[in-house]
């Protein structure tokens, strides 16, 4: 608490207000659609305005080459286009665009406490046993996480489950800040984990989840995948010998056809039980067919779309120069009004 401090206002009703980010570290895949990408139309669809952000800064806290980090950057924007967000109604661009993020990440640096920080599994994982070796970015990660979603007063984000602690983080930093300034500037941040696809698991090991760094490129289905490729990585999933169960219950101590009904599922948008009382009882030799059918129609026009976005990058580059624009006229004051509470002269709200 700093000394003096003014007694806290009451909290201002803040307008719902979406935020989302993801790095641009390559290989979008299906965990992302299904877990992220296709869920990101709700809010729009339910009238709350949302941004969605290719993070690049995050993504140099380990090291990338600049080339491929362009090409990342780029086809994760063809890849939330294609999978259905309309950029005139989202918000689409990249981090490092907006300035807003870094400035305020600087004083959340100066708010965020060692400790807090230490504590981070993220980091831990990260880092490995070499964190002595880890980028000082690295660690601060969270905090330039915080600041991308506080800059923008956004109320809601969804994330993975794997996102939890990080979101922790900023409502402690928000609710730091108005601490210490003695104001409720920053918003209580809610995460939104929901959906039949939280985590889509490998379709070589269902204990595992599917994911970019997996070496094995048949555990995941790119959404670069052509319709050849998603049938046969369909057709060699991992799965055990008996038919599906009848129920959903019977699904629960076998991880890889649960894996097969829940992507079945989120891809339908259909219930597990809607699924289950279409194809329980069917041996693998049906459902994979039938999986393998929805997969391709539903992942394949992406697929196609993606790389006709590529072939035209500086139109993908105007769009992303197009939501900079949009998103700085938002981070802008609220950058500017942070600044005239911490006492920064020449602050302009
Ligand atoms: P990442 O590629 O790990 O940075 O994740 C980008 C977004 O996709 C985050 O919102 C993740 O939670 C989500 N995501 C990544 N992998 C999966 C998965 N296997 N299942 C569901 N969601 C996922
Ligand atoms: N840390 C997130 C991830 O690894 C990416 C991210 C950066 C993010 N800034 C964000 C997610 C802000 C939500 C909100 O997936």
């Amino acid at each position: 608490m700093t000394e003096g401090a003014q007694t806290p206002r009451a909290a201002d009703g803040f307008t719902p207000r979406v935020f989302s980010g993801i790095q641009p570290s390559g290989n979008l895949h299906l965990g992302n659609y299904l877990g992220a990408l296709k869920r990101f139309a709700e809010p729009l669809d339910a009238g709350v305005e949302a941004l969605y952000c290719m993070v690049d800064l995050h993504a140099i806290t380990v090291w990338q080459e600049p080339d491929a980090l362009r090409h990342a950057t780029r086809e994760l924007a063809a890849g939330f286009i294609a999978s259905g967000l309309d950029p005139e109604r989202a918000i689409l661009f990249n981090q490092s665009q907006v300035a807003e993020h870094a400035q305020l990440a600087w004083i959340f640096n100066c708010v965020a406490r060692m400790g807090w920080m230490k504590r981070m599994t993220q980091f831990k994982d990260k880092a490995g046993k070499n964190a002595e070796q880890a980028s000082l970015g690295l660690f601060g990660y969270p905090a330039l996480m915080a600041a991308d979603i506080l800059v923008y007063h956004a109320t809601q984000v969804p994330v993975g489950e794997d996102q939890k602690q990080h979101l922790e983080l900023t409502r402690n930093i928000a609710a730091k800040f108005n601490h210490d300034y003695g104001i409720e500037f920053f918003p209580d941040t809610e995460p939104v984990i929901e959906g039949a696809a939280t985590r889509v698991m490998s379709l070589r090991d269902g204990e595992k989840k599917m994911s970019k760094s997996d070496p094995s490129d048949m555990s995941r289905i790119n959404l670069t995948d052509d319709a050849d490729t998603i049938a046969k990585k369909i057709r060699k999933a991992k799965t055990d010998p008996e038919p599906l169960p009848e129920t959903a219950e019977g699904l629960e101590t076998r991880p890889e056809a649960r894996n097969l009904v829940n992507i079945y599922a989120a891809l339908a948008d259909k219930s597990v039980e809607q699924v289950m009382a279409e194809a329980g009882g069917k041996p693998f030799s049906e459902f994979k067919p039938m999986l393998a059918d929805l997969a391709v129609e539903r992942i394949a026009p992406i697929s196609a779309e993606m790389g006709r976005l590529m072939e035209d990058p500086a139109e993908i580059d105007r769009l992303l120069a197009r939501g900079a624009e949009r998103a700085r006229a938002i981070a802008h004051p609220i950058l500017q009004r942070t600044y005239e509470i911490v006492g920064m002269v020449g602050a302009r709200p």
